[in-house]
């Protein structure tokens, strides 16, 4: 028995949105992910995973469940097996006997014992092929630069390494631990064939697997390790132990490319640390975090805009690292860009690199006509959603830059920025991020609780349906995407006879952007309980509880103009007001 304190450590340090984006490319939609679902085929997505809640959902197919579910199905291995193998992911060791860590070590040995052979193995063969020593010339590398990263060279052959490797005393059955061989039909061969060879080696300096690249523009143009033992994804970062012999500044390069981090090695930049592609991870920031404090990212253009990489920046941000970022000119990668302009010109670019937020606002800026006042107030909304994960003085700079860039007034930006937090109820949610890890369970607001019950209800029963228009208008709806939803549901159901599973998937699909399609996941995910013949009785408190919301919004409105007139010593003006807000008030009273 695997204790429950352990697995919740586990699915605490498992990150839901990391381990699924090992297998499924999501997209932030709301506050949730979404992407094509690995459990059954389909074209567009509507597999969903919830980082609040630590859980996926598919609508297509209905599978869904938990980090460790998800392991199961994927991997196809039983309850504690996956619990095992994500127990490692995030070194935690799961006692279920005593041998076990022995056992463990001395399998982990044999890998490294294996991994540097293979290293030295494919290293050797350089020297004797001129096409692939002459690859990494063409593309300058020197001789000593191969040395000191053992690049090398895979045969074009099937079963080269094996061989050699069997000579060695090695089994097909070691090989295949190692990730080095592939086994197919009782047949095995070398994973890598006619590859240059980039050995991954983890801080330490072991080798743990292996990049193998193509010689010419064929697919795929790299070929890695698959996980094993000793090769985990997420954990390590390439180059860190040539990194860590040298990093007096206490400050990191991030690239993306084997490439990247081993040219800059080459003309002396040896902070330099790579990704290879993939989005950072917390494991990683936090390994990083103990070597420096500040972060310079350089990715390609195209690539630092992208979801992965602003959520990866977020991790480092949470770990306390400062982050700034590289723009590179002409859209080039660090590998060719210093090539090209040298040493000098890339530490010139260290040090005009753009701290996060500045970064994005520009990017942001960038596409803005100072003529046209709509492109400005577009401006402003997207850059209110980078300026509030800021706290309170970093968002008191931004907010007098960008409105001396904008001419708009400080205070219509905080404006923005406070109508933005109540009406998506963001305030709360965050509030609830905060305590701690793993499963939040957080208390929205009843108004927000009470519009997507409402909606559920009337996607799923017509009858209710009927009844709940009668007593709630479109506009009385207080979420916009909420409203939106409401007319989708109103539609699809009046031109529509067939079965309710039809009529979720044509609203669904009439969900057609960001904000009103994570919105609708949430609707359906709502958990109502009707017992015998309560419904128009639970349906009336929910709309009770939005009009409430609604007619104390409108009353707070008026009595803040009433305070404001007050001040001013214009009573006159306020006897119109106070007479409303006495309305309102008897209406709060008699809901
Ligand atoms: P070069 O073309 O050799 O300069 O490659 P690069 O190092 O500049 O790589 P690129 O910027 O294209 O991609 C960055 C990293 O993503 C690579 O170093 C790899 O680690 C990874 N990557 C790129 N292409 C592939 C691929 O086809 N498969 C896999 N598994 N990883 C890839
Ligand atoms: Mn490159």
């Amino acid at each position: 028995m695997i204790s429950e304190e352990v697995i919740q450590k586990i699915k605490d340090l498992n990150d839901i949105v990391d381990i699924v984006s090992e297998k499924v490319k999501l997209k932030k939609a709301g506050h949730n992910y979404i992407g094509l679902c690995p459990f059954h085929n389909e074209k567009t997505p509507s597999f969903s995973v919830s980082q609040d809640k630590q859980i996926y959902k598919c609508f297509g197919c209905g599978e869904s469940g938990n980090v460790i579910t998800f392991i199961m199905k994927t991997k196809n291995l039983p309850f504690v097996e996956a619990v095992n193998f994500l127990a490692e992911k995030v070194n935690i060791s799961v006692e279920l006997n005593q041998g076990n860590d022995k056992k463990n070590y001395e399998q982990n040995n044999k890998l490294y014992k294996i991994n540097v052979e293979a290293a030295r193995y494919f290293f050797n063969n350089l020297n004797q092929d001129r096409k692939a020593k002459q690859y990494f010339l063409s593309r300058k590398i020197t001789e000593a630069t191969m040395r000191s990263f053992g690049l090398g060279y895979a045969k074009d052959d099937w079963n080269n390494l094996l061989h050699y490797m069997k000579n060695k005393g090695y089994t097909e059955l070691d090989l295949i631990n190692a990730g080095l061989i592939i086994q197919k039909n009782n047949t095995f061969y070398d994973r890598f064939r006619n590859r240059v060879i980039f050995p991954v080696f983890d801080y330490r300096g072991r080798v743990i697997g292996f990049g193998g690249r193509v010689l010419d523009d064929s697919k795929p143009k790299y070929l890695n390790s698959p996980e094993t033992a000793v090769f985990k994804k997420g954990i390590n970062l390439y180059g860190l132990n040539f990194s860590l012999k040298n990093n007096i500044d206490r400050f990191f390069i991030i690239v993306e490319g084997y490439m990247d981090c081993i040219t800059l090695h080459q003309y002396g930049i040896k902070n330099a640390v790579a990704s290879l592609g993939t989005a950072l991870t917390k494991n990683q920031a936090k390994l990083l975090k103990r070597y420096a404090d500040k972060i310079i990212i350089s990715y390609d253009a195209d690539s630092a805009g992208q979801t992965a990489t602003l959520r990866g920046l977020k991790i480092l941000k949470e770990v306390g690292f400062e982050v700034s970022i590289i723009k590179i000119p002409d859209g080039k990668d660090p590998d060719e860009f210093v090539k090209k302009n040298g040493r000098e010109a890339f530490i010139e670019l260290i040090k005009n690199a753009l701290p996060v937020v500045d970064y994005r606002l520009n990017k942001a800026f960038e596409e803005v006509n100072l003529k046209d006042n709509e492109s400005i107030i577009r401006y402003i909304r997207n850059v209110s959603e980078i300026i509030e994960e800021l706290d309170p003085v970093e968002k008191d700079v931004y907010i007098k830059r960008i409105s001396e860039k904008t001419g708009t007034s400080e205070q219509a930006i905080y404006d923005l920025l406070s109508e933005k937090v109540q009406k998506s109820g963001n305030q709360i949610q965050t509030m609830n991020k905060m305590d701690g890890y793993g499963q939040n369970l957080y208390v929205e607001s009843a108004y927000i609780k009470s519009e997507r019950a409402l909606l559920k209800i009337m996607a799923q029963n017509r009858n209710m349906c009927e009844y709940i228009m009668a007593r709630l208008k479109c506009e009385d709806l207080i979420i916009d995407s909420h409203k939106k939803i409401y007319n989708n549901i109103i539609s699809v159901i009046e031109d529509q006879v067939a079965n309710s599973e039809n009529i979720l998937k044509k609203i669904e699909i009439m969900c057609n952007e960001k904000e009103s399609y994570s919105e609708w996941i949430k609707v359906i995910s709502e958990d109502i309980i009707f017992s015998d013949g309560n419904e128009k009785k639970l349906i009336d408190d929910f709309i009770f509880n939005i009009k409430k919301f609604n007619l104390e919004e409108s009353k707070k409105e008026i009595m803040k103009k009433i305070k404001i007139l007050g001040e001013k010593g214009l009573f006159e003006e306020t006897l119109e007001l106070i007479k409303q807000s006495e309305e309102l008030q008897n209406k709060l009273n008699n809901l």
